[in-house]
Protein backbone atom coordinates (compact mmCIF):
# COMPACT_ATOMS: atom_id res chain seq x y z
CA UNK A 1 0.00 0.00 0.00
CA UNK A 2 1.16 3.88 -0.90
CA UNK A 3 2.26 5.64 1.72
CA UNK A 4 -0.18 9.38 1.95
CA UNK A 5 2.25 12.25 1.32
CA UNK A 6 1.05 13.28 4.97
CA UNK A 7 2.40 10.31 6.38
CA UNK A 8 6.19 10.32 4.78
CA UNK A 9 6.20 13.96 5.30
CA UNK A 10 5.91 13.97 9.10
CA UNK A 11 7.79 10.64 9.32
CA UNK A 12 10.36 12.69 8.03
CA UNK A 13 9.87 15.49 10.42
CA UNK A 14 10.23 13.22 13.11
CA UNK A 15 13.23 11.60 11.70
CA UNK A 16 15.18 14.88 11.24
CA UNK A 17 14.06 15.76 15.25
CA UNK A 18 15.20 12.98 16.60
CA UNK A 19 18.60 13.30 15.16
CA UNK A 20 18.87 17.04 15.96
CA UNK A 21 17.61 15.39 19.51
CA UNK A 22 20.70 13.06 20.04
CA UNK A 23 23.14 14.08 17.13
CA UNK A 24 25.36 15.84 19.71
CA UNK A 25 26.49 14.27 22.99
CA UNK A 26 23.58 12.63 24.52
CA UNK A 27 23.48 14.37 27.70
CA UNK A 28 19.69 13.67 28.84
CA UNK A 29 18.63 10.72 29.84
CA UNK A 30 15.35 11.10 28.10
CA UNK A 31 17.44 10.48 25.17
CA UNK A 32 19.29 7.72 26.99
CA UNK A 33 16.50 6.20 27.71
CA UNK A 34 14.80 6.14 24.20
CA UNK A 35 17.73 4.93 22.76
CA UNK A 36 16.36 1.88 21.63
CA UNK A 37 13.79 3.70 19.29
CA UNK A 38 14.89 1.90 15.63
CA UNK A 39 11.47 2.71 13.53
CA UNK A 40 13.89 5.15 11.73
CA UNK A 41 16.31 3.33 11.17
CA UNK A 42 18.94 5.09 13.14
CA UNK A 43 21.14 3.66 15.45
CA UNK A 44 22.50 5.33 18.71
CA UNK A 45 25.93 5.08 19.66
CA UNK A 46 29.00 5.93 21.84
CA UNK A 47 32.43 5.85 21.25
CA UNK A 48 35.80 7.01 23.55
CA UNK A 49 37.19 9.68 21.31
CA UNK A 50 39.71 12.98 22.05
CA UNK A 51 40.41 15.74 20.24
CA UNK A 52 44.18 16.45 22.01
CA UNK A 53 46.87 14.07 22.32
CA UNK A 54 48.04 13.08 25.85
CA UNK A 55 47.63 10.17 28.73
CA UNK A 56 44.52 8.46 28.60
CA UNK A 57 43.29 9.58 31.61
CA UNK A 58 43.50 13.07 30.68
CA UNK A 59 41.95 13.16 26.70
CA UNK A 60 39.86 10.61 26.39
CA UNK A 61 35.83 11.14 26.73
CA UNK A 62 32.28 9.67 25.53
CA UNK A 63 30.74 11.16 23.00
CA UNK A 64 27.15 9.69 22.05
CA UNK A 65 25.79 10.13 18.58
CA UNK A 66 23.19 8.80 16.20
CA UNK A 67 23.83 7.06 13.21
CA UNK A 68 21.76 7.39 9.95
CA UNK A 69 20.23 4.48 8.35
CA UNK A 70 23.28 2.71 6.10
CA UNK A 71 22.77 4.00 2.61
CA UNK A 72 24.97 3.79 -0.58
CA UNK A 73 27.77 1.64 -0.41
CA UNK A 74 27.93 1.94 3.71
CA UNK A 75 27.21 -0.54 6.07
CA UNK A 76 26.28 -0.27 10.15
CA UNK A 77 28.28 -2.07 12.14
CA UNK A 78 27.78 -3.17 15.61
CA UNK A 79 31.31 -3.83 17.71
CA UNK A 80 31.75 -7.17 19.69
CA UNK A 81 35.05 -6.91 20.74
CA UNK A 82 38.17 -4.19 20.42
CA UNK A 83 41.65 -5.14 22.29
CA UNK A 84 43.75 -2.12 23.82
CA UNK A 85 46.83 -2.66 22.03
CA UNK A 86 49.85 -0.87 23.02
CA UNK A 87 50.05 1.12 19.51
CA UNK A 88 46.81 2.56 20.90
CA UNK A 89 47.96 4.09 23.89
CA UNK A 90 51.16 5.12 21.96
CA UNK A 91 48.85 7.02 19.07
CA UNK A 92 46.55 8.66 21.82
CA UNK A 93 49.90 9.95 23.12
CA UNK A 94 50.47 11.38 20.15
CA UNK A 95 54.23 9.75 19.70
CA UNK A 96 53.07 6.88 17.26
CA UNK A 97 54.27 7.66 13.61
CA UNK A 98 50.43 7.10 12.17
CA UNK A 99 47.94 9.84 13.52
CA UNK A 100 44.42 9.67 13.31
CA UNK A 101 41.96 12.47 11.44
CA UNK A 102 40.48 14.44 13.80
CA UNK A 103 37.19 16.15 12.47
CA UNK A 104 33.69 16.74 13.49
CA UNK A 105 31.62 14.20 11.63
CA UNK A 106 30.31 12.31 14.68
CA UNK A 107 29.18 16.21 15.56
CA UNK A 108 31.78 16.68 18.34
CA UNK A 109 32.51 20.09 19.60
CA UNK A 110 35.97 20.36 18.22
CA UNK A 111 37.50 18.16 15.79
CA UNK A 112 38.46 14.40 17.33
CA UNK A 113 38.87 10.95 16.52
CA UNK A 114 37.74 7.78 17.82
CA UNK A 115 40.01 5.55 19.65
CA UNK A 116 41.15 1.75 18.68
CA UNK A 117 42.71 0.28 16.21
CA UNK A 118 41.41 -3.67 15.78
CA UNK A 119 38.57 -5.14 16.49
CA UNK A 120 35.31 -7.40 15.11
CA UNK A 121 32.30 -6.17 14.42
CA UNK A 122 28.91 -7.55 13.29
CA UNK A 123 27.42 -6.32 10.08
CA UNK A 124 23.49 -4.50 11.23
CA UNK A 125 22.11 -2.74 8.28
CA UNK A 126 23.78 -2.01 4.47
CA UNK A 127 23.26 -0.14 2.00
CA UNK A 128 21.39 -0.50 -0.63
CA UNK A 129 24.70 -0.71 -2.94
CA UNK A 130 26.29 -2.99 -0.87
CA UNK A 131 27.69 -6.35 -2.49
CA UNK A 132 29.48 -8.19 -0.41
CA UNK A 133 28.40 -7.94 2.99
CA UNK A 134 24.88 -9.11 5.00
CA UNK A 135 23.33 -8.47 8.05
CA UNK A 136 24.60 -10.75 10.93
CA UNK A 137 28.27 -10.67 8.81
CA UNK A 138 31.61 -10.41 10.85
CA UNK A 139 33.76 -8.22 10.15
CA UNK A 140 37.30 -6.66 11.07
CA UNK A 141 38.99 -3.77 9.80
CA UNK A 142 41.14 -3.52 6.42
CA UNK A 143 43.12 -1.28 7.63
CA UNK A 144 44.20 0.66 11.15
CA UNK A 145 42.85 4.13 12.02
CA UNK A 146 38.67 3.03 11.74
CA UNK A 147 38.54 4.22 15.54
CA UNK A 148 37.31 0.54 16.64
CA UNK A 149 36.76 1.69 20.53
CA UNK A 150 32.71 2.60 20.09
CA UNK A 151 29.33 0.41 20.52
CA UNK A 152 28.63 1.15 17.04
CA UNK A 153 30.27 2.73 13.45
CA UNK A 154 28.92 3.46 9.81
CA UNK A 155 31.79 2.79 7.57
CA UNK A 156 31.72 1.92 3.40
CA UNK A 157 31.92 -1.70 2.87
CA UNK A 158 35.69 -1.14 0.83
CA UNK A 159 37.10 -0.59 4.57
CA UNK A 160 36.01 -4.00 5.75
CA UNK A 161 36.88 -7.76 5.71
CA UNK A 162 34.25 -9.90 5.70
CA UNK A 163 35.04 -13.39 8.20
CA UNK A 164 33.96 -15.79 5.59
CA UNK A 165 33.42 -18.65 7.81
CA UNK A 166 33.16 -17.88 12.21
CA UNK A 167 31.62 -21.19 12.65
CA UNK A 168 34.03 -22.39 15.79
CA UNK A 169 35.20 -18.55 16.92
CA UNK A 170 34.92 -16.33 19.13
CA UNK A 171 34.65 -12.30 19.16
CA UNK A 172 37.52 -12.58 21.17
CA UNK A 173 39.98 -15.20 18.96
CA UNK A 174 38.25 -12.63 15.66
CA UNK A 175 39.27 -9.53 17.10
CA UNK A 176 42.50 -10.17 17.92
CA UNK A 177 43.33 -11.71 15.22
CA UNK A 178 44.83 -8.63 12.86
CA UNK A 179 47.60 -6.91 14.75
CA UNK A 180 49.80 -9.71 16.50
CA UNK A 181 49.40 -12.69 15.00
CA UNK A 182 49.67 -11.22 11.73
CA UNK A 183 52.75 -9.56 12.56
CA UNK A 184 53.80 -12.82 14.07
CA UNK A 185 53.37 -14.77 10.93
CA UNK A 186 54.87 -12.45 8.48
CA UNK A 187 57.88 -11.60 10.66
CA UNK A 188 58.62 -15.23 11.08
CA UNK A 189 57.88 -16.69 8.19
CA UNK A 190 59.30 -13.77 5.87
CA UNK A 191 62.68 -13.29 7.38
CA UNK A 192 64.50 -16.21 6.59
CA UNK A 193 64.75 -19.20 4.24
CA UNK A 194 63.19 -21.70 6.27
CA UNK A 195 64.03 -25.34 5.68
CA UNK A 196 60.80 -26.62 7.73
CA UNK A 197 62.81 -29.58 8.37
CA UNK A 198 62.50 -29.26 12.47
CA UNK A 199 65.66 -28.34 13.36
CA UNK A 200 65.75 -24.25 13.08
CA UNK A 201 65.32 -21.73 15.69
CA UNK A 202 64.58 -18.08 16.49
CA UNK A 203 64.80 -16.31 19.59
CA UNK A 204 62.41 -13.41 20.99
CA UNK A 205 61.77 -11.00 23.43
CA UNK A 206 58.30 -9.88 24.90
CA UNK A 207 57.70 -13.99 24.72
CA UNK A 208 54.61 -13.19 27.00
CA UNK A 209 53.31 -10.48 24.94
CA UNK A 210 50.46 -10.79 22.46
CA UNK A 211 52.83 -11.11 19.43
CA UNK A 212 55.07 -13.24 21.29
CA UNK A 213 52.56 -16.04 22.15
CA UNK A 214 51.44 -16.09 18.45
CA UNK A 215 54.91 -16.42 17.36
CA UNK A 216 55.26 -19.41 19.72
CA UNK A 217 52.21 -20.99 18.51
CA UNK A 218 53.06 -20.67 14.41
CA UNK A 219 56.61 -21.91 15.49
CA UNK A 220 55.63 -24.82 16.61
CA UNK A 221 52.87 -25.57 14.02
CA UNK A 222 55.80 -24.72 11.35
CA UNK A 223 58.15 -27.15 13.00
CA UNK A 224 60.59 -23.93 14.27
CA UNK A 225 62.43 -24.23 17.77
CA UNK A 226 62.11 -21.10 19.75
CA UNK A 227 64.05 -19.60 22.76
CA UNK A 228 61.51 -17.41 24.71
CA UNK A 229 63.48 -14.43 26.67
CA UNK A 230 60.30 -12.62 29.41
CA UNK A 231 61.15 -10.22 32.31
CA UNK A 232 61.83 -11.99 35.50
CA UNK A 233 59.24 -12.00 38.01
CA UNK A 234 59.54 -10.93 41.33
CA UNK A 235 57.12 -13.77 42.39
CA UNK A 236 59.80 -16.48 41.80
CA UNK A 237 56.51 -18.82 41.67
CA UNK A 238 54.45 -16.58 39.06
CA UNK A 239 57.87 -16.41 37.40
CA UNK A 240 57.75 -20.11 36.75
CA UNK A 241 54.14 -20.02 36.19
CA UNK A 242 54.55 -17.62 33.28
CA UNK A 243 57.34 -20.12 31.78
CA UNK A 244 54.96 -22.81 32.05
CA UNK A 245 52.47 -20.71 29.93
CA UNK A 246 54.32 -19.81 26.97
CA UNK A 247 56.24 -24.12 27.61
CA UNK A 248 52.34 -25.22 27.25
CA UNK A 249 51.28 -23.40 23.79
CA UNK A 250 54.91 -24.66 22.30
CA UNK A 251 57.89 -22.73 23.35
CA UNK A 252 60.92 -24.80 23.05
CA UNK A 253 62.97 -22.79 26.32
CA UNK A 254 61.91 -20.17 27.84
CA UNK A 255 64.11 -17.69 30.03
CA UNK A 256 64.70 -14.97 31.63
CA UNK A 257 65.97 -11.44 30.36
CA UNK A 258 68.80 -11.83 33.43
CA UNK A 259 69.57 -16.08 32.71
CA UNK A 260 69.37 -14.08 29.05
CA UNK A 261 72.43 -11.51 30.17
CA UNK A 262 74.30 -14.45 32.81
CA UNK A 263 77.27 -16.69 31.57
CA UNK A 264 75.99 -19.64 31.71
CA UNK A 265 73.48 -18.97 28.55
CA UNK A 266 76.21 -19.23 25.77
CA UNK A 267 77.21 -22.79 26.57
CA UNK A 268 73.89 -23.80 27.63
CA UNK A 269 72.24 -21.89 24.04
CA UNK A 270 75.15 -23.71 22.48
CA UNK A 271 74.11 -27.08 23.92
CA UNK A 272 69.99 -26.42 23.06
CA UNK A 273 71.32 -25.80 19.15
CA UNK A 274 73.61 -29.14 19.01
CA UNK A 275 76.78 -26.86 18.98
CA UNK A 276 75.02 -24.36 17.03
CA UNK A 277 74.69 -26.94 13.85
CA UNK A 278 70.61 -26.24 14.36
CA UNK A 279 70.51 -22.32 13.38
CA UNK A 280 68.86 -19.82 15.30
CA UNK A 281 68.04 -17.99 11.93
CA UNK A 282 65.57 -15.25 12.91
CA UNK A 283 65.20 -12.61 16.31
CA UNK A 284 62.13 -11.13 17.01
CA UNK A 285 62.85 -7.75 19.21
CA UNK A 286 59.64 -6.15 20.98
CA UNK A 287 61.95 -4.50 23.72
CA UNK A 288 65.16 -3.16 22.74
CA UNK A 289 68.17 -1.96 25.07
CA UNK A 290 70.65 -4.02 26.59
CA UNK A 291 68.23 -7.39 26.31
CA UNK A 292 67.99 -6.52 22.38
CA UNK A 293 71.88 -6.54 22.35
CA UNK A 294 72.17 -9.70 24.48
CA UNK A 295 69.74 -11.22 22.20
CA UNK A 296 71.16 -10.74 18.81
CA UNK A 297 74.79 -12.32 19.95
CA UNK A 298 72.80 -15.39 19.84
CA UNK A 299 71.92 -15.22 16.37
CA UNK A 300 73.51 -17.84 13.91
CA UNK A 301 75.94 -15.93 11.06
CA UNK A 302 73.23 -15.13 8.10
CA UNK A 303 70.39 -14.69 10.49
CA UNK A 304 67.47 -11.64 10.70
CA UNK A 305 67.12 -9.66 13.44
CA UNK A 306 63.63 -8.13 13.16
CA UNK A 307 62.55 -4.74 15.62
CA UNK A 308 59.07 -4.47 15.82
CA UNK A 309 58.61 -2.73 18.80
CA UNK A 310 60.22 -0.59 21.97
CA UNK A 311 58.70 -1.75 24.84
CA UNK A 312 61.49 -0.26 27.04
CA UNK A 313 61.87 2.80 25.12
CA UNK A 314 65.78 1.96 25.09
CA UNK A 315 67.76 2.66 22.26
CA UNK A 316 69.40 -0.56 20.25
CA UNK A 317 72.98 -0.80 20.07
CA UNK A 318 74.98 -3.30 18.26
CA UNK A 319 78.27 -4.41 18.07
CA UNK A 320 79.73 -3.73 15.05
CA UNK A 321 81.20 -7.10 14.93
CA UNK A 322 77.36 -8.73 14.25
CA UNK A 323 77.02 -7.15 11.24
CA UNK A 324 80.75 -7.48 9.50
CA UNK A 325 81.53 -10.39 10.65
CA UNK A 326 78.59 -12.15 11.16
CA UNK A 327 76.10 -10.93 8.49
CA UNK A 328 73.17 -10.41 10.64
CA UNK A 329 70.60 -8.31 8.80
CA UNK A 330 69.05 -5.63 10.98
CA UNK A 331 65.10 -4.68 9.92
CA UNK A 332 62.27 -3.58 11.37
CA UNK A 333 58.33 -4.51 10.22
CA UNK A 334 55.22 -2.00 10.82
CA UNK A 335 51.42 -4.28 10.10
CA UNK A 336 50.27 -1.69 9.29
CA UNK A 337 52.14 -0.51 6.66
CA UNK A 338 52.56 -4.16 5.74
CA UNK A 339 48.70 -4.58 5.27
CA UNK A 340 47.86 -1.69 3.51
CA UNK A 341 50.46 -2.97 0.57
CA UNK A 342 49.57 -6.25 1.17
CA UNK A 343 45.74 -6.36 1.21
CA UNK A 344 45.58 -10.31 -0.31
CA UNK A 345 48.16 -11.12 1.85
CA UNK A 346 46.56 -10.04 4.60
CA UNK A 347 43.24 -12.15 4.01
CA UNK A 348 45.27 -14.79 3.48
CA UNK A 349 47.03 -14.43 6.76
CA UNK A 350 44.06 -13.65 8.60
CA UNK A 351 42.56 -16.69 7.36
CA UNK A 352 45.18 -19.08 7.81
CA UNK A 353 45.03 -18.12 11.83
CA UNK A 354 41.89 -18.68 12.16
CA UNK A 355 42.01 -21.76 10.49
CA UNK A 356 44.60 -22.89 13.14
CA UNK A 357 42.59 -21.39 15.68
CA UNK A 358 39.35 -23.64 14.75
CA UNK A 359 41.67 -26.41 15.00
CA UNK A 360 42.50 -25.65 18.88
CA UNK A 361 46.34 -25.02 17.31
CA UNK A 362 45.75 -21.37 18.61
CA UNK A 363 45.05 -20.80 21.77
CA UNK A 364 43.54 -17.67 23.20
CA UNK A 365 45.45 -14.85 24.79
CA UNK A 366 44.94 -14.43 28.37
CA UNK A 367 42.79 -11.13 28.27
CA UNK A 368 41.84 -8.17 31.11
CA UNK A 369 38.02 -7.82 29.76
CA UNK A 370 36.41 -4.24 30.34
CA UNK A 371 32.57 -5.19 29.81
CA UNK A 372 31.51 -1.95 27.47
CA UNK A 373 27.47 -1.64 28.11
CA UNK A 374 25.13 1.37 27.15
CA UNK A 375 25.94 2.69 30.84
CA UNK A 376 28.76 1.76 31.41
CA UNK A 377 31.20 4.95 32.60
CA UNK A 378 33.79 6.67 30.78
CA UNK A 379 36.11 6.54 33.79
CA UNK A 380 35.74 2.81 33.69
CA UNK A 381 36.80 2.51 29.91
CA UNK A 382 39.42 4.81 30.49
CA UNK A 383 40.97 2.95 33.68
CA UNK A 384 41.02 -0.01 31.34
CA UNK A 385 43.13 2.04 28.81
CA UNK A 386 44.92 3.52 31.10
CA UNK A 387 46.98 0.92 32.24
CA UNK A 388 47.86 -0.47 29.03
CA UNK A 389 51.74 0.23 28.99
CA UNK A 390 52.17 -0.27 32.78
CA UNK A 391 53.83 -3.73 32.40
CA UNK A 392 54.03 -6.95 34.36
CA UNK A 393 50.28 -7.59 33.75
CA UNK A 394 48.28 -10.62 33.24
CA UNK A 395 46.74 -10.20 30.37
CA UNK A 396 45.86 -7.94 27.29
CA UNK A 397 43.10 -5.46 27.95
CA UNK A 398 39.97 -6.16 25.25
CA UNK A 399 36.74 -3.80 25.24
CA UNK A 400 34.02 -6.62 25.48
CA UNK A 401 30.55 -4.84 24.05
CA UNK A 402 27.00 -5.79 25.53
CA UNK A 403 23.80 -5.43 22.84
CA UNK A 404 23.50 -2.06 23.31
N1 LIG B 1 55.38 -3.28 14.47
C1 LIG B 1 54.19 -3.81 14.43
O1 LIG B 1 53.57 -3.96 13.39
C2 LIG B 1 53.58 -4.27 15.72
C3 LIG B 1 52.41 -5.01 15.73
C4 LIG B 1 51.90 -5.45 16.96
C5 LIG B 1 52.57 -5.12 18.13
N2 LIG B 1 53.68 -4.35 18.05
C6 LIG B 1 54.44 -4.02 19.25
O2 LIG B 1 54.78 -5.21 19.88
C7 LIG B 1 54.91 -5.00 21.27
C8 LIG B 1 54.04 -6.02 21.98
O3 LIG B 1 52.68 -5.74 21.63
P1 LIG B 1 51.52 -6.71 22.11
O4 LIG B 1 50.24 -6.13 21.72
O5 LIG B 1 51.86 -8.07 21.68
O6 LIG B 1 51.75 -6.55 23.68
P2 LIG B 1 50.90 -7.04 24.92
O7 LIG B 1 50.26 -8.34 24.62
O8 LIG B 1 50.07 -5.90 25.36
O9 LIG B 1 52.08 -7.28 25.97
C9 LIG B 1 52.98 -6.28 26.32
C10 LIG B 1 54.38 -6.88 26.37
O10 LIG B 1 55.34 -5.85 26.58
C11 LIG B 1 56.17 -6.21 27.68
N3 LIG B 1 56.60 -4.99 28.37
C12 LIG B 1 55.81 -4.05 28.91
N4 LIG B 1 56.57 -3.05 29.41
C13 LIG B 1 57.87 -3.40 29.18
C14 LIG B 1 59.12 -2.82 29.48
N5 LIG B 1 59.21 -1.65 30.11
N6 LIG B 1 60.25 -3.47 29.11
C15 LIG B 1 60.16 -4.65 28.47
N7 LIG B 1 59.01 -5.27 28.15
C16 LIG B 1 57.88 -4.65 28.52
C17 LIG B 1 55.30 -7.07 28.55
O11 LIG B 1 56.12 -7.84 29.37
P3 LIG B 1 55.80 -7.95 30.94
O12 LIG B 1 54.67 -8.95 31.08
O13 LIG B 1 57.07 -8.42 31.52
O14 LIG B 1 55.39 -6.58 31.41
C18 LIG B 1 54.57 -7.89 27.49
O15 LIG B 1 55.39 -8.92 27.04
C19 LIG B 1 54.51 -3.56 21.50
O16 LIG B 1 55.69 -2.78 21.53
C20 LIG B 1 53.69 -3.21 20.28
O17 LIG B 1 53.69 -1.85 19.99
C21 LIG B 1 54.19 -3.94 16.89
Amino acid sequence: MATSPLKAASRSLLAQSWRLLCRNKLRSSACDRSRAISSYGYTQAKALVYSKYGEPKDVLSIHGHSISPAAGSSVVVRMLVAPINPADVNQIQGVYPAKPEMNTALGTSEAAAVAGNEGVGEVISTGSGVKSLSKGDWVIMKSTGQGTWRTHMAVDESQLLKIDNKEGLTPLQVGTVSVNPCTAYRMLLDSAKWNFMGDEWFIQNGANSGVGRAAIQLGKEWGFKSINVIRGRENKEEEQKLKQDLLDIGATKVITEEELMSREIKDQIKEWTHGGREQIKVGLNCVGGKPATALAKFLSPGATMVTYGAMSKQPLAHPASLLIFKDISFTGFWVSKWSDRNPEQKKQTVDDVLRLTRARKFKDIPVQECKWGWETEVDTLKAAVQGTLGGFRPGKGVFVFEET
